[in-house]
């Protein structure tokens, strides 16, 4: 359901529920409401990265104008219509929404659905009762993203992916598949057993009589295990069948070697398939030992983590599938092997590039607590994730201060472990905690001990008075750097990429690695962050307004600390040089020079002449100051005498050219995929000019569309996104007559018909505030105006009121348009087809049941232009950007350009092709 939305950004319509009357969702919650007008939007989609920055909005989340603060931009509504076939009548249908931010509420042809409070889980509905098959229906769903829940930038919207999903009535339940495999001792070896759980639910009152049948396919798609068994689920209720084969040597899941099988689970009746189902499963085995750490596979496995938020460059929190793929290839070429779901429950999407790539996940829960709705959302974090081979330990929550340490927070996480493992009892708990030897609360009932941050004597004392305990790094490091930079600049909030600066309570990504490097009982551990995000920027504020803990910027450009990382997290030789060598006016000044390596020894060279070797310790760097010239600086590094890794860093020349470098040149022209396009300001021998800090726009023809840019420039304020103006005209409806006493509900009113004679009624006005209507009076108003051919051509046409109160129904030219209008708002009907060139009529009857009624505030045609093209635009920073292109559905070739004053341009083909679609609703 992600094609085809409506977007309005607004809150004139409250709650737009009524809690009075059964499906009379009001405003846009009705279907007589016109969205005509609105823009279209694809999902997913974030409307907060489309605001604008304000200085006075709050800055840990990215001074985006969003939250109490700003109540004209922090509600929003989204609109679809859907069809339902006929012969769906004997079906359940359901609608699921992945996530939303936040405070939702959803109605389905005017009637409530439901009320989902948290940003950052799923919910569904079974809207089987109030869908119309065989007719056009639609979904409202208003969005409050008023409150936050996190301290970082969570975006705002549908911001994950929507379904419509059609069931028998009989089906296997929603997340009613659990599927693990286990070995003797926990350990592989031998032949795995795969267990199976499925939940079969009966919507209807009678029994079914049904067989359910498993097969397990391998890697390879052969089948490996089968079962099958008949089940009788009684009348709207539901049961759970249990099935357990044998996997003769299996291929084990790891991060690298990501196996994955898959569990088919098909329901019949009667000989006929009623459902099936996929559900892609590892077989493998993890566990904590209290000394060599977290076990992979019976393996100690060091956790080579990175902590990360949701949000990328350009396109907020609303990132396309692909984007997932990109953003862990880039973290394994680091040598990553963990992810943790800072702070709160990931878009299954995160997990399914998890799965398929090989990178163990951290997957977190929001919220400590074991209240009802607590609960809820962690059951549905388990129920939902469970199946996933990379998630290997479940996060309770982060950094509850007022409450971990208390007995109240030993008793909150007790509770929810045991409702954990109650789902799951595969996969270990923890908690993410700030402390340091402190045995008190949380620590005291959590299986393992997590460490945000708090390296050194105490995690030793700790470990020495509680050695039966497991630990792991749930969040370390929080390092600060600027990609580029190489000194601190707090006026431009820009902070040396040098491995130097933490705040008071962080370490250097040396400090914290050489520290948990000796020490296996700690499992090893996630540094905050992989990825900047928005929001959070310290050390700064204004006009800083994303974090500086990544380490890869907001687009995923590598800072310096990313080869520190990839120099001891993995085993090819790397050699890396900082800073850049462009630094005019510096000549014979001392500048530092650092080589990032695993290399036993590294020589470093300026212009040719060598520097000096230094030996290298495991997890150091090396330093060297070196009196600046232009040139060359290269650096040898060798292992076991041998020269195994060159590097070099050259003073280029003036920037002379921009470049475009898509990640794939050729993409599916499904309407989802996307090409992530590097963009470059290179000199003449098309050397990057890490200075170079040019605007650049962007112009775009063919099949795609640009969805988002971005620089990684924590202290930019350009737009990620630029989304068209709309401008319409409004032609005053005037000349009203009105008459009293007219029974306003006879549904065969000569009055409301086309041709009428009014001309002895009372004039009205229809531009005052209120009246003219007392108690209990029934009237009926009407109009004549006149439109033009002209007009009618434009995109939207609609009918405007600015409020009808005591509305019973509003005619055009005869014909009902719509019921009771809202007094509360204006109400808005689409009048296009309708409408004629020429004289049209209106009329609107009313019945008052208040103290006064009437047609007030205005009643206006608004003629609606298309939407402007917008001009997409974004400097490069320190000689990068980054711009997204997203396919249509339409195979061809897209063409990018990309321009600045004095260089010469770039222009490359980005082929979209032919590739089946995933089905999308009409
Ligand atoms: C931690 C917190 C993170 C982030 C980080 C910044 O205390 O868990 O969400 O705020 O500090 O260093």
């Amino acid at each position: 359901m992600d094609f085809g939305w409506k977007f309005h950004l607004g809150n004139d319509w409250g709650i737009g529920q009524s809690l009075s009357k059964a499906g009379t969702g009001f405003g846009p919650a009705s279907m007589d409401y016109s969205d005509a007008s609105w823009r279209q939007v694809q999902l997913p989609h974030d409307w907060a990265i489309e605001l604008p920055f304000d200085p006075k909005a709050d800055g840990s989340h990215g001074f985006k104008a969003l939250g109490a603060a700003f109540p004209q931009n922090s509600v929003s509504w989204y609109r679809r219509t859907f069809d339902i076939a006929k012969d769906d009548a004997n079906r359940r249908i359901w609608l699921e929404f992945d996530g939303v931010f936040r405070d939702s509420t959803v109605f389905v042809n005017g009637w409530f659905v439901g009320h989902h409070d948290s940003g950052y889980t799923g919910f569904r509905y079974d809207i089987t009762d109030v869908v119309k098959p065989g007719e056009k229906n639609l979904v409202a769903v208003r969005v409050d993203a008023t409150q936050s829940e996190g301290w970082f930038y969570e975006g705002a919207g549908i911001y994950r992916h929507v379904w419509l999903v059609k069931t028998a009535p009989v089906a296997i339940a929603p997340d009613g598949v659990f599927v693990t495999s286990s070995f003797p001792n926990n350990t592989p070896s031998g032949a795995a057993k795969v267990q199976v759980q499925t939940e079969l639910r009966n919507t209807q009152a009678k029994p079914a009589s049904v067989v359910i049948e498993w097969q397990v396919l391998a890697p390879d798609g052969k089948v490996r295990t089968r079962g099958r068994k008949p089940a009788r689920v009684a009348g709207a209720a539901t049961t759970t069948l249990r099935y357990e084969g044998t996997v003769d040597k299996p291929e084990l899941w790891s991060p690298e070697t990501p196996k994955l099988y898959k569990l088919v689970t098909t329901v019949m009746e009667g000989g006929r398939t009623i459902d099936r189902s996929e559900t892609p499963f590892g077989i493998r085995t993890v566990a904590f030992d209290v000394q060599k750490g977290f076990l992979l596979n019976g393996k100690p496995t060091v956790i080579k983590g990175t902590c990360n938020h949701q949000d990328h460059a350009g396109v907020g929190s609303a990132m396309p599938d692909r984007l997932q793929d990109f953003r862990i290839a880039k973290l394994k070429e680091m040598g990553s092997n963990a992810y943790r779901t800072s702070h709160n429950p990931p878009t299954p999407e995160l997990l399914e590039a998890c799965d398929r790539l090989g990178m163990l996940v951290m997957d977190e829960n929001r919220l400590l607590g074991s209240d009802a709705a607590n609960t809820e959302s962690l059951e549905s974090l388990i129920k939902r994730d469970r199946n996933h081979p990379s998630v290997f330990i479940w996060s309770i929550a982060n950094e509850e201060w007022n409450t971990q340490g208390t007995p109240a927070g030993k008793r909150v996480a007790a509770t929810m472990q045991a409702a954990i493992r109650h789902l799951d009892p595969t996969r270990p708990v923890t908690y993410a905690a700030p402390v340091d030897n402190e045995f008190t609360g949380v620590n005291e009932s959590i299986e393992v001990r997590g460490w945000n941050y708090h390296i050194g004597k105490g995690a030793d004392d700790y470990h020495a008075a509680h050695p039966k305990q497991a630990n792991i790094g749930t969040e370390q490091g929080s390092t600060v750097g600027t990609r580029g930079i190489y000194a601190n600049d707090p006026v431009r909030g820009y902070v040396s990429a040098y491995d130097d600066n933490a705040p008071d309570w962080a370490n250097s990504a040396q400090a914290w690695w050489t520290f948990y490097d000796a020490r296996p009982w700690l499992s090893g551990g996630m540094v905050w962050t992989g990825f900047d995000y928005r929001g959070e920027p310290t050390p700064y504020d204004w006009p800083c307004i994303n974090s500086h803990f990544g380490i890869l910027d907001t687009c995923g450009f590598p800072k310096d600390n990313f080869w520190y990382y990839r120099s001891w997290w993995q085993d090819a030789p790397v050699l890396h040089l900082l800073p850049h060598w462009n630094w005019p006016g510096k000549d014979g000044q001392m500048i530092e020079v650092r080589a990032l390596s695993n290399c036993d020894e590294v020589e470093l060279f300026l212009n040719g002449q060598s520097l000096g070797k230094q030996a290298l310790q495991r997890d150091s760097q090396l330093k060297w100051k070196v009196k600046y010239a232009p040139g060359v600086l290269s650096a040898k590094g060798s292992k076991g005498g041998k020269v195994v890794a060159e590097e070099s860093v050259e003073t280029t020349g003036a920037p002379s050219a921009v470049q475009l470098l898509p990640d794939r040149p050729a993409i599916d022209a499904n309407g989802e995929d996307i090409s992530i396009i590097t963009v470059k300001v290179v000199d003449e021998k098309g050397r990057v000019v890490p200075t170079a800090n040019h605007p650049i726009s962007f112009d775009i023809e063919g099949p795609g569309r640009i969805l988002g840019v971005g620089n990684g420039n924590p202290s930019s304020h350009e737009s990620d996104t630029f989304v068209p103006n709309t401008k319409f005209h409004s032609l005053p409806i005037s000349g009203w007559r009105y008459k009293k006493g007219i029974n306003a509900y006879d549904g065969n009113l000569p009055d409301v018909a086309e041709k009428f004679d009014d001309s002895a009624w009372e004039t009205a006005d229809v531009n005052r505030e209120q009246g003219p209507l007392g108690p209990r009076d029934r009237a009926v108003f009407r109009a004549r105006f006149h439109v033009a051919a002209k007009d009618l051509a434009m995109p939207a046409v609609e009918l405007w009121f600015g409020k009808i109160e005591g509305g019973v129904a509003v005619f055009l030219n005869g014909q009902k348009i719509g019921g009771a209008g809202d007094s509360r708002a204006a109400s808005v009907y689409d009048v296009k087809k309708l409408l004629r060139a020429g004289e049209n009529v209106i009329a609107v009857t009313l019945a008052n049941y208040g103290a006064v009624a009437g047609l007030n505030k205005g009643v206006a045609l608004r003629l609606h232009e298309a939407p402007a093209p917008v001009s997409w635009s974004r400097s490069v920073f320190n000689g990068l950007a980054q711009i997204i292109v997203q396919s249509s559905k339409e195979p061809g070739t897209v063409k990018l350009t990309a321009r600045t004053k004095g260089l010469s341009s770039a222009t490359i083909p980005l082929a979209t092709h032919a590739v089946a679609v995933r089905s999308a609703l009409p």
